[in-house]
């Protein structure tokens, strides 16, 4: 086995010498190890070359249209030869059918013609997102490396969220579809209106639709709309949400868990810009960017015949992939930083942090509820712990390392009762996200004995 090399080995193949030139020039600056060649011939001779050498090529850069082959017989033939090289293509002819047949190849993502060399850096930072050899000493070696960066509502400081970041403000600028996948909690809904926030419909309507939360039959007319009379109760037209977003964005949560009897009409969308409204015959056009997520494996369900085929390729022209929190451990701290940012006035301890051991702990526990959990943690921790310094006993996470199970400890040892008092209206409070009347239901008092506790523990504003 020969030793990696500290920087990733890129193969740039394309027949236009200008275009070998900039990409090398500007990767190479980068610290990459980049090789041009004109053909897809000569460069599927050069990979297996280089693999036999025992120093394969990590991403494969290609143009789509080149001569004599063409740039999706080549990687589908790059693809025979090494699975494990990750694959870019460029194309100055952006169609859907492209991106397609080349995802279904294995290309990883695609920059559009022409480009900056900002957006030729971030998409293959993006292709190259994991990649383990290490880079010390590189010019990759980012001296932003502890840095903490902000994109939409996302704060993050692993690198493979900053790729993330990276690769969303590429598909924030298209126009085609994003499917977002992750565990429960990742962040794919922050993700989604992050999309939106940097895209050119920033200022047309964001339309969150849960696709589990309604019936079939009410889904179909939700999304469509519908004719009068079109149905039993249907005494009015009524416009669906593709018509209300029109020129916006609709965010489809939880696709994986539309109905098969559906999938086949929201392809119809994606395909032809039109919808049909229940009842109705002729289509209506409309311009709606669709954004997907789902926490099921789409994949799966489409080999189980759950998910059509030719709707997950059209959903999935972009695929942003969101890491579970344990695979990203570096984005722990500046969250909670985050969340206990927001915390402290929320709850009316100004003081409140976390110390050093509670730190570690949430760094070593496995948070199978992800980000949410996490901020579900600190706001139950924030809110009961006795000090304002958070231990780890405070965090109540069970099982993990650094912090022992809870022992059944009573954590209010040292409180007077009012300060019991003033803790449990708080966290009830919260639960209720401020709604006096319901808080006063569930502490069994009424109003007005709720608002002279408030003003007695000078909470008014809580
Ligand atoms: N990177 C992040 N920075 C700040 N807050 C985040 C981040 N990721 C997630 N959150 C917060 O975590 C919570 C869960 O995020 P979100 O609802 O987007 O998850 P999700 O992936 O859509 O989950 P589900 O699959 O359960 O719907 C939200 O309160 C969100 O604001
Ligand atoms: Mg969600």
């Amino acid at each position: 086995m020969s030793s990696r090399p500290t920087s990733p080995r890129l193969l740039i193949v394309d027949d236009e010498h200008g275009i070998r030139k900039l990409c090398g020039d500007v990767l190479r600056r980068s610290g990459y190890l980049v090789e041009a060649l004109g053909d897809g011939e000569a460069a599927l001779r050069r990979l297996s070359a280089a693999q036999a050498e025992g120093a394969p090529f990590d991403l494969v850069i290609s143009d789509v249209r080149m001569k004599p082959m063409d740039g999706l017989a080549f990687i589908s033939a790059v693809r025979a030869l090494d699975d494990d090289v990750r694959v870019m293509l460029i194309t100055g002819y952006p169609t859907l059918e492209t991106a397609v047949e080349g995802m279904k190849q294995g290309a990883r993502n695609y920059l559009t013609k022409p480009f900056t060399p900002i957006e030729l850096r971030d998409a293959v930072k993006e292709a190259l997102a994991g990649w383990t050899a290490p880079l010390s000493g590189s010019a990759l070696e980012a001296a932003a490396e502890d840095e903490v960066e902000r994109f939409g509502g996302l704060v993050a400081r692993s690198a493979s969220m900053k790729a993330l970041f990276a690769q969303l403000r590429r598909i924030a600028r298209a126009q085609a579809t994003v499917l977002i996948t992750g565990e429960s909690g990742t962040g794919k809904e922050l993700v989604a209106r992050a999309v939106w926030q940097h895209s050119p419909r920033r200022d047309r309507l964001f339309a969150p639709v849960n696709c589990s939360a309604l019936v079939d039959s009410l889904m179909e007319s939700e999304l469509f709309g519908h004719l009068k009379g079109a149905f039993t109760g249907a005494n009015q037209q009524k416009a669906g949400l593709f018509q209300y977003a029109d020129g916006g964005t609709l965010f489809l949560d939880e696709i994986g868990d539309l109905s098969l009897a559906l999938q086949p009409k929201l392809l119809r969308v994606l395909q032809e810009g039109e919808i049909k409204p229940v009842g109705g015959v002729r289509g209506v056009k409309v311009d709606v960017r669709v954004i997907a997520a789902t926490h099921r494996d789409l994949e799966a369900h489409v080999q189980a015949g759950a998910f059509r085929e030719d709707l997950f390729y059209r959903l999935n022209v972009f695929r942003v992939e969101v890491p579970p929190l344990r695979a990203r451990r570096d984005d722990i701290e500046p969250l909670a930083d985050a969340f206990l940012h927001d915390l402290r006035e929320r709850i009316g301890r100004p003081g409140v942090h976390l110390t050093p051991r509670a730190l570690a702990a949430l760094q070593g526990y496995a948070w199978p509820g992800n980000v949410r959990q996490l901020r579900n943690v600190l706001l139950r921790a924030a809110t009961l712990a006795p000090e304002d310094a958070i231990t780890p006993e405070d965090l109540w996470l069970d099982g993990a390392e650094g912090a022992p199970p809870p022992t059944g400890d009573y954590p209010f040892e040292d409180l007077t009762l009012e300060d019991v008092e003033r803790r449990h209206i708080l966290h009830v409070l919260r639960r209720c996200q401020g709604n006096r009347s319901h808080a006063a239901r569930i502490l069994g008092i009424n109003r007005t004995t709720l608002w002279k506790k408030l003003s007695r523990y000078g909470l008014e504003d809580a």
